[in-house]
């Protein structure tokens, strides 16, 4: 087959598209279409792939009109969202707010996290025998944490998943519903920070605005986080239960050696790379990559998916093994903008996996693979409902 298009579409559950494994093998670096009339060079191959996300000139900033992550930029709403941003804007704020994120601060939390999915699983588990995974499980497990740490209230959580869900939810919703959804999570979250102007409290936004982080700065982090720090985990606390259900052998090997369930959430990121535009870029320059020549203003997409399921660094890639040690991986992206909550999401999959083998022995699929709604076209590849039953 030739390729000519970027297709971000996956039409395999457990693997990313055909025609991106394909240009990994044939041309690793190439210049085609992609959407909206426009042209992208993708990048397929692990060390390109890294190299590009390494170097600042490949920038991030959505101020740029043509920035291909751009989605409905408002002017100034980027102010402080760290993801959008370049340096030295983007390392002053980011050098901040990651101490909140350390392993040893994440690792603190593990007693609060056991406790949130414990609370998840009673009130799934509680007089029933079936339930919708993704709304009882995958989606308050993250969202009560993140709330938790942010200082917004979790009753109001209802009202941050939807909007999130909108704005993450290309498949289903226009370009005007999506800029409606990012305004509305602004607004909340403009509100949340002009209540702590007035009276701080024993969250992040509070210390980042002691600090130094100015009101929109904070504005702008928040938001970033409430929408980061929820749908993307949700995502792979769902792929991660239907592999495991879906492949009884991988299921046991867990059951037999819990201490296998750090590395299968590893393998796991790994396997399914949910963020579909982590590795979107704009060429500031000219410059070259895998022997091409890229020029300023060009879009550049890396294709951490498919970079994933490079067989120079992962033998056998479209296996999953959960001693494989792929710690190389970019599921969380790589460089100045690698995920600053990897910690946090590291330990809620392993809570997660930890408690629903212990406790859910006889967890079961109600749909063949075939019939569950994967959010196929990104921005994070996913699951939109589970039907599950024990
Ligand atoms: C399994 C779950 C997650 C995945 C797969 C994921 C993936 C990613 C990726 C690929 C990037 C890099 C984007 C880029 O290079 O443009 C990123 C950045 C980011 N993520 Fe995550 N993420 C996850 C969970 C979280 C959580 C729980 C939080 C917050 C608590 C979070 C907050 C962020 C932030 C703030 C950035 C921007 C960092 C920067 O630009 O310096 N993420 N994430």
């Amino acid at each position: 087959m030739t390729v000519n298009a970027i297709q971000t579409r996956r039409t395999d559950p457990y693997s990313p598209p055909a025609e991106h494994l394909e240009l990994q093998g044939d041309e690793p670096v190439a210049f085609l279409d992609w959407r909206d009339g426009r042209k992208a060079w993708a990048i397929t191959k692990h060390a390109d792939v890294r190299t590009m996300l390494s170097d600042v000139r490949f920038s991030s900033d959505r101020s740029y009109p043509d920035h291909p992550a751009h989605g409905g930029y408002v002017p100034g709403a980027h102010k402080g969202a760290i993801i959008a941003i370049d340096p030295p804007e983007h390392s002053a704020i980011r050098s901040r707010v990651m101490n909140e994120f350390t392993v040893k601060k994440i690792s603190l939390m593990r007693p609060r996290i056991e406790e949130i999915v414990a609370e998840a699983l009673d009130a799934m588990l509680d007089g029933k025998s079936e339930a919708e995974l993704v709304k009882e499980l995958s989606l308050p497990v993250p969202a009560m944490a993140i709330a938790e740490l942010l200082g917004v209230p979790y009753e109001d959580h209802e009202f941050f998943e939807h909007n999130t869900a909108i704005f993450a939810d290309s498949s289903h919703t226009d370009p005007s519903q999506r800029v409606e959804a990012i305004g509305k999570l602004r607004d909340y979250i403009s509100k949340l920070v002009d209540a702590r102007m007035d009276a701080r409290g024993n969250d992040i936004l509070s210390r980042q605005l002691d600090a130094g982080l100015d009101a929109e700065e904070a504005v702008g982090l928040g938001f970033l986080l409430l929408i980061a720090g929820h749908e993307t985990t949700a995502n792979m606390i769902s792929l991660s239960i239907m592999t495991l259900l879906d492949k009884p052998d991988l299921l046991q090997q867990l059951r037999d050696d819990p201490s296998l369930i750090p590395g299968a959430v590893e393998e796991l990121l790994r396997y399914f790379t949910i963020a579909e535009v982590g590795g979107l870029r704009l060429a500031t320059t000219d410059l070259e990559i895998g022997g091409k020549r890229i020029h300023a203003g060009d879009a550049v997409y890396g294709l951490t998916n498919t970079a994933n399921r490079d067989p120079e660094v992962f033998p056998d890639p479209h296996t999953i093994d959960f001693k494989r040690g792929a710690r190389n991986h970019m599921a969380f992206g790589f460089g100045p903008h690698q995920c600053l909550g990897q910690n946090l999401a590291r330990l809620e999959l392993v809570v997660v996996l930890e408690q629903v083998i212990q406790r859910v022995p006889t967890l079961r699929l109600l749909d063949p693979i075939s019939a569950i709604a994967f959010k196929e076209w990104g921005p994070n590849y996913g699951i939109s409902e589970l039907r599950v039953a024990w």
